[in-house]
């Protein structure tokens, strides 16, 4: 079923139930989602030229646990679980740093940029203490798009399949978000909001345009398209993006030029227009002629995420804007106010999740249907009984 028919009704129920509400509010049902999801599946971090330098690290956490991602001298960008061999004491404690070595604060025990222990108080006289096997524990580590995407499982999923095969998927051929050269691309800007609500609801919530018409009216300016509800990616099982609206100069706040240079290999079918496509469990990707706007999510607990939002340009325009001869505030500002008025009905929803009103949960429109396919792959994910089987349909986006 392709979405852009929907104008007939569906045969049978035009209404998809969704889970319960107690999916986005039970502590251990949260706990389960990070154990089976966040803990074993490839996550985004951070952005590789965050760590411009051996000795430069930043901590980060997924799931239950914190990691240290380091720029290392032998080995390039790794990570480890921030747990000290000796007697398990966090071994970074501040955010991010710079150091030659990484020390743990309690026994002094001393871990080389690679890993292995390298010094402590009286390690000579312990010779047969093995360097490797005390040293901190590696967490398996990739870098795609410009990130660094790290992996807690003992037993990665395969990343060419499960990332680059969700991105073919959802994107079409891996190839066409190639040309976009996001790996090369450089920050123009960055966002953290922390929201009141579970990590669930924002995937929902990124996944449909149904509540664009109503939220979002900078967007459906530049994008007449979604003010009809639809957020098709895809039309006759061909990827195609949303258009700009005709007199839309730019993907900015009011719709004007953006004054910034186009990413210079996007395909024809790629200009004028928007991508959006979600990789599970924790990232948004949307593209646009002239920039990149990435979403990394970390669920905190059942009703709280901290997302992470970053504008990609060409490295000239950013050099531009630090030189101050290049505004992209314009550009930076749609997507900032989607976030705002996404995150703000996340929030608003949130607190409903454990109302006795909401206990078996509500329903997706036709328009939604497609969202019953990340319900079903979240309720095999846990193990659980999804309570019909998933719908086809299209992708979407904001
Ligand atoms: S716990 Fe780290 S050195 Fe003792
Ligand atoms: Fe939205």
């Amino acid at each position: 079923m392709i979405i852009d028919h929907l104008e007939e009704p569906l045969p049978g129920s035009s209404l998809l139930p969704t889970p319960s509400g107690d999916a986005y509010t039970d502590p251990e049902i949260f706990g389960t989602e990070q154990t089976e999801i966040f803990e074993k599946m490839w996550n985004c971090v951070l952005r590789a030229d965050a760590l411009p330098a051996p000795g430069h690290w930043q901590k980060a956490t997924i799931g239950r646990e914190e990691i240290i991602v380091v720029h290392t001298r032998k080995a390039g960008i790794q990570a480890y679980f921030n747990v000290c061999a000796h007697r398990g004491m966090r071994v970074c404690t501040a955010e991010s740093g710079k150091n030659k070595t990484l020390q743990c604060g309690y026994h002094a025990w001393t871990y080389a940029l690679e890993g292995d222990l390298v010094a402590a108080p009286n390690l000579t006289s312990m010779p047969d203490v093995d360097r490797k096997e005390y040293g901190l524990k590696p967490v398996h580590v990739r870098q795609w798009l410009g990130y660094v995407w790290v992996c807690l499982a003992e037993e990665p999923p395969d990343f060419e399949q499960e990332v680059l095969g969700e991105v073919r998927t959802r994107f079409g051929e891996v190839e066409s978000i190639d040309n976009y050269g996001i790996e090369n691309l450089k920050l123009g800007e960055t966002k953290t909001y922390d929201v009141a609500a579970n990590w669930k609801l924002i995937i929902e919530n990124f996944m449909e345009c149904y509540h664009c018409a109503t939220i979002h009216p900078e967007l459906t300016e530049v994008i007449p398209e979604f003010a009809d509800g639809l957020a098709s990616q895809r039309k006759n099982g061909e990827v195609h993006g949303s258009n700009f609206g005709e007199e839309i100069q730019g993907f900015t706040v009011d719709g004007t030029a953006s004054g910034v240079a186009e990413l210079p290999a996007i395909a024809p079918d790629q200009d004028r227009k928007y991508f959006a496509i979600t990789v599970k469990p924790q990232v948004f990707i949307n593209t646009v002629p002239d920039h990149v706007i990435i979403h990394r999510t970390f669920p905190v607990s059942e009703s709280r995420t901290v997302v992470e939002c970053d504008w990609l340009f060409l490295p000239e325009v950013v050099e531009h804007v630090q030189a101050g001869e290049l505004d992209i505030s314009k550009s930076v500002e749609l997507f900032h106010r989607v976030n705002q008025q996404d995150f703000q009905a996340c929030e608003l929803t949130q607190p409903s999740m454990s109302s006795a009103a909401y206990a078996s949960g509500g329903a997706l429109v036709p328009s939604e249907h497609h969202i019953q396919e990340f319900h079903s792959w979240w309720y095999q994910r846990l193990g659980l009984q999804a309570p019909l089987p998933a719908a086809s349909g299209s992708e979407k986006v904001a």
